[in-house]
């Protein structure tokens, strides 16, 4: 058996890009996911791209046997777990699937790495932590206050690995706080692949580039901000995934002597406006995008950008992509998978 490094939900759209990074240094990987927001074809995507084979399981992680299988039949060295339910808007309708889930699931995946002696872990948290910042650029050390049950189980997630932490030196925990992921596989041929009418901005401003959706909504004209659309820190999904292989290399590497926990903001460190986004979505594909505004969603910040300075010194991890990258990248998957895996 081959050392390898589990990727709970290595299906979806940062784990899947993940997984070809680590497959690209080398380092042996078996994914973890239900598909039950990602699609089983997405492992023959990083199966072409990178000419390598991946074993996945397609299994419920909230089943602890199942989680122990997977650990019996490979010999894992680490965990980065992405696996959970990631809608805001569900999450407030349905919280009991959301802490149910999201918790169960890592509660599943340590449980099973200390009967196994396994300590190393990179979580896969976010900025809706913080909830409406009161700072900017947000900091680590900012206050977490989030806004819906989605956010509220991550902070439950750190809470536990922290206090796991301190239970036992062995362990090592990196988590990743990200802001907002955007962009696409160089190849075309992986990318945000989101179930019905898309929630977030970039799929859906691109939809409507390819003529599937007939305007943008933008969400507020009115506020504090340049241009009065709401601001966010965009960051190419490559730059995410290098984020997340140097989190597990650092925990990985005896000689940083690293145990107990950690949070890191992961983002670009700028902030770019709707309309900004937006502009930078019309040069790439060359079409006008229509749009109109729409009452605020609630809950939404006007402004939110990361400091990203303590995953740099942690890490000696930056960001290389920008805005147009991103932009490009996103339209070459969508124009190459105009219904995401469902075409022949
Ligand atoms: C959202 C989640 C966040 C989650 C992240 C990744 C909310 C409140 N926050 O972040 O917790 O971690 O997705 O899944 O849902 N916008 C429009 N029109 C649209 C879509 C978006 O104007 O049709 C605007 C929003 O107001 C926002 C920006 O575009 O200012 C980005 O929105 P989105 O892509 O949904 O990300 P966040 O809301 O930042």
């Amino acid at each position: 058996m081959m050392a390898a490094i589990l990727v709970a939900g290595g299906a979806g759209y940062v784990g899947s890009h993940t997984v070809i990074k680590l497959l690209e240094k080398d380092i042996d990987v078996i994914i973890a996911d239900d598909f039950s927001n990602s699609d089983e074809r997405v492992i023959h995507a990083i199966e072409a791209i990178t000419g390598k084979t991946v074993k996945s399981y397609a299994v419920d992680l909230t089943q602890k046997e199942e989680v122990r299988r997977i650990f019996d039949e490979n010999e894992i060295i680490g965990v980065i777990d992405f696996a959970g339910f990631k809608s805001v808007g569900t999450s407030s309708k349905a919280p009991l699937a959301y802490y149910r889930n999201n918790l169960e699931i890592l509660l599943n995946l340590l449980s099973v790495m200390q009967e196994q002696g396994v300590y190393h872990l990179v979580f896969s948290s976010s900025a809706t932590v913080y909830g409406n910042p009161e700072s900017l650029p947000v900091k680590e050390s900012d206050k977490q206050k989030p806004t819906n049950p989605y956010g509220q189980t991550k902070v439950m997630s750190e809470r536990i690995l922290r206090d796991l932490a301190k239970s036992d030196e062995r362990w090592s925990f990196i988590s990743l706080r990200f802001f907002n992921p955007l962009g696409a596989h160089k190849s075309g041929d992986l990318g945000e692949n989101p179930n019905g009418v898309p929630n977030n901005l970039a799929p859906y401003i691109t939809q409507v580039a390819i003529g599937k959706l007939s305007e943008l909504k933008i969400f507020g004209h009115d506020f504090p901000t340049s241009d009065g659309t709401s601001v966010r820190d965009y960051m190419h999904v490559d730059d995410l995934a290098e984020g997340h292989v140097a989190a597990m290399e650092y925990l990985l590497t005896t000689s940083n002597k690293f145990s107990g926990f950690e949070a890191l903001n992961l983002g670009s460190g700028k902030g770019y406006s709707v309309l900004e986004i937006l502009r930078a979505f019309e040069q790439v594909t060359g079409k006008k995008i229509p749009f109109e505004y729409v009452e605020k969603r609630e809950g939404d910040a006007a402004e939110s950008f990361a400091s990203i300075e303590k995953a740099k010194e942690f890490l000696g991890w930056e960001p290389k992509y920008t805005i147009t990258d991103m932009c490009l990248d996103t339209w070459n998957w969508q124009q190459k998978h105009p219904n995401g895996y469902n075409e022949a």
